[in-house]
């Protein structure tokens, strides 16, 4: 595994890998499958036409001794769930890989040889989705604050994007203009409606600054966004800065979960 210097904290830093690496831990894939944030939104609404149903399957989770109420529940959502048992059996680290493949197959994102910027990459399915619909010929670069196994393909920054010095750390990585920036980024709720809320709108404009630096024109931004989808100042620079603007719900994303995503394609040149 390939590691460079350029993280300001000791042991972190960009890391890359030549082969296939084995599914991140579990603390790991809890953590970064931004569970939290997906508890927003609707409760036990009933799967959309379309939608994988969990009732297809019905695993039985028994209230251990050391695991909580909630712990049980999350557990027992995990095992039912369709899109996790096939992340599973096809080898992706994350049900969220099936969100990109989505996206993708709907707005034409990924092309062969496209240069990728992740934001929030961990636990890495979106990355893996990246590289195979790229070809490989590209060049990937994901970010997490998280650790994370290396992803063949793809160079990973373990360092916080909203530290002053992630931007500049992901151009130098990246060598040249980005083709597409994804940002998948949802930061644990605090339970506090207003803070949550100012906090993933600080995530998407962050994520937009930095989309706005590095994309080629014609480059494209996705970014998952909550509840009313991106609005206000994100939503005007948005319009400004793209020809076309989307909202759209893969139908990976449960339903009881108030995320969606913006995707914004045809990045125009800076007048
Ligand atoms: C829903 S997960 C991403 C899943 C990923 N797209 C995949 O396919 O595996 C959201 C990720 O955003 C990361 N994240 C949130 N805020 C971040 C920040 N400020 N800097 C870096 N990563 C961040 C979290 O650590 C988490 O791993």
């Amino acid at each position: 595994m390939e590691r460079r210097n350029s993280s300001s904290q000791k042991g972190k830093g960009p890391k890359s890998a030549g082969k296939s690496s084995a599914a991140a831990p579990s603390r790991i894939a809890k953590t970064a499958l931004g569970e939290e944030p997906e508890k927003r939104g609707r409760k036990n609404a009933a799967p959309k036409k379309g939608e994988a149903s969990s009732r297809d399957f019905n695993v039985h989770v028994k209230t251990a001794k050391r695991r909580d109420y909630g712990s049980t529940l999350w557990l027992k959502r995990q095992l039912n769930d369709p899109y996790v048992r096939k992340a599973k059996a096809e080898g992706y680290r994350s049900r969220a890989a099936y969100k990109l493949s989505e996206l993708d197959e709907k707005f034409a994102l990924l092309k062969p040889g496209a240069r990728v910027v992740d934001l929030g990459c961990a636990p890495g399915g979106w990355l893996q989705v990246a590289v195979k619909k790229t070809g490989g010929r590209g060049k990937i670069v994901g970010i997490d604050y998280l650790n994370m196994p290396a992803v063949a393909g793809a160079d990973i920054l373990e360092m916080d994007f909203l530290d002053e010095a992630a931007p500049d750390a992901l151009k130098d990585m990246l060598g040249g203009q980005a083709d597409i920036v994804l940002s998948d980024m949802a930061a644990p709720t605090t339970g506090h409606k207003a803070t949550d809320h100012l906090r993933i709108v600080a995530l998407a404009e962050a994520a937009l600054d930095f989309a706005e630096d590095v994309l080629a024109p014609g480059g494209a931004f996705v970014c998952k966004v909550f509840a009313g989808g991106a609005e206000g100042d994100l939503l005007t620079r948005l319009k400004q800065r793209f020809a076309t603007v989307k909202h759209a719900k893969p139908k990976a994303s449960r339903s009881d979960s108030a995320e969606k995503y913006v995707v914004a394609t045809g990045f125009k040149e800076r007048g």
